[in-house]
């Protein structure tokens, strides 16, 4: 049977997100937490943590991520996660961000093979708690991901989540179905597939190419459209009302951390940045939602939208 987990999403898939979505949408979903990056060992900052806090994750199944290229960093980290209660970490060596990839941390440390080897052989020796890796199958080029695969073959990965980009594809382009082969023959640890799937068919197509995978990791698709994990095993497509009552569980739960109007409502364009997606007139909506200010205008323009646009047919992310 195939298993589902949200793809962690920085300034998406965090805790008000979670909590809304296991509300409305009651799926066997894992999630990974939007990377935690510790900065020095002292300390961690506190947005983060407060993400990963167990008062606001209650009856979700939730794996955090780390985001480090210093093994003492990482372990630190694991340490605080450990006494928090959770029993595995996802280090993350995916992420494109310029920033992130050129202090060689995300896929930036996929560049400098020696070092990474090293962090692998302390953060493996050190752990208290399993640790999976998410990655991409190289920084330049595809060709590169067979001497990626066979060093994390040496430690005990608790499963592989591949991205199968480069980091200079971002997230455009064709996803590296051969690259993503050789993850499958050649990896040592269970491997988990994520990237582009927004509808059935997209599922159907991989899951042709690789009858044994059993597990697949869902980003932009689920947060354009909540309903995606249901439809993708088999259930009822997502309708206005639910989407409606979403909406606003996650506008509240924005205002129930006591924000003001302003990161509260940028916050929430984020979201309609994917979620305009599955109205079909949607650029004029988007607009307007974009432009407005407070949260009076901010409920104006999604009300005019609930209003005057039905759902496509097919509801579902179009990058
Ligand atoms: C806005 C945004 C934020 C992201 N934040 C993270 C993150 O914190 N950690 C991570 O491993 N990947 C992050 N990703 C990558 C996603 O987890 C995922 O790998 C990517 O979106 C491809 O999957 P999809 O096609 O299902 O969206 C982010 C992607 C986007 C678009």
């Amino acid at each position: 049977m195939m298993r589902f987990s949200c793809a962690p999403m920085e300034g998406l898939t965090a805790r008000v997100f979670r909590k809304a979505f296991v509300q409305h949408f009651p799926n066997d979903l894992r999630f990974y937490s939007p990377f935690i990056s510790p900065t020095s060992s002292s300390d961690l900052s506190s947005t983060e943590m407060k993400d990963v806090q167990l008062a606001d994750n209650q009856g979700i199944d939730l794996v955090p991520q780390i985001l480090s290229n210093h093994a003492h960093e990482f372990l630190f980290t694991v340490e605080k996660l450990q006494q928090l209660g959770y029993t595995e970490v996802n280090l993350n060596l995916g992420c494109p961000s310029g920033t992130v990839t050129a202090r060689g941390r995300g896929s930036g440390f996929l560049k400098r093979k020696e070092e990474l080897k090293v962090f692998l052989d302390e953060i493996y020796a050190g752990s208290p708690l399993p640790i999976s890796i998410k990655t991409r199958v190289g920084f330049d080029a595809e060709e590169e991901f067979a001497d990626i695969l066979e060093l994390y073959n040496r430690y005990p990965v608790h499963e592989l989540i591949v991205h199968p980009r480069v980091r200079q594809d971002f997230y455009k382009g064709k996803v590296r179905m051969d690259a993503f082969a050789l993850a499958m023959q050649r990896s040592r640890a269970p491997v988990c597939y994520n990237g582009d799937i927004f509808c059935v068919e997209d599922l159907r197509a991989v899951t042709e190419l690789f009858p044994t995978l059993d597990h697949v990791m869902v980003g932009r698709g689920l947060v354009a459209n909540p309903a995606l994990v249901r439809e993708l095993s088999g259930g009822a497509k997502l309708t206005k009302e639910e989407l409606m009552a979403y909406h606003e569980t996650l506008l509240t739960g924005f205002r129930d951390l006591g924000w003001n109007d302003r990161p509260i409502i940028s916050h929430m364009k984020e979201f309609w940045h994917y979620m305009s997606c599955l109205f079909p007139d949607h650029a004029k909506y988007r607009k307007r939602i974009g432009k407005s200010q407070d949260l009076t205008g901010y409920r104006m323009a999604v009300e005019s939208l609930f209003r005057e646009q039905e759902l496509l047919e097919h509801p579902a992310y179009r990058p």
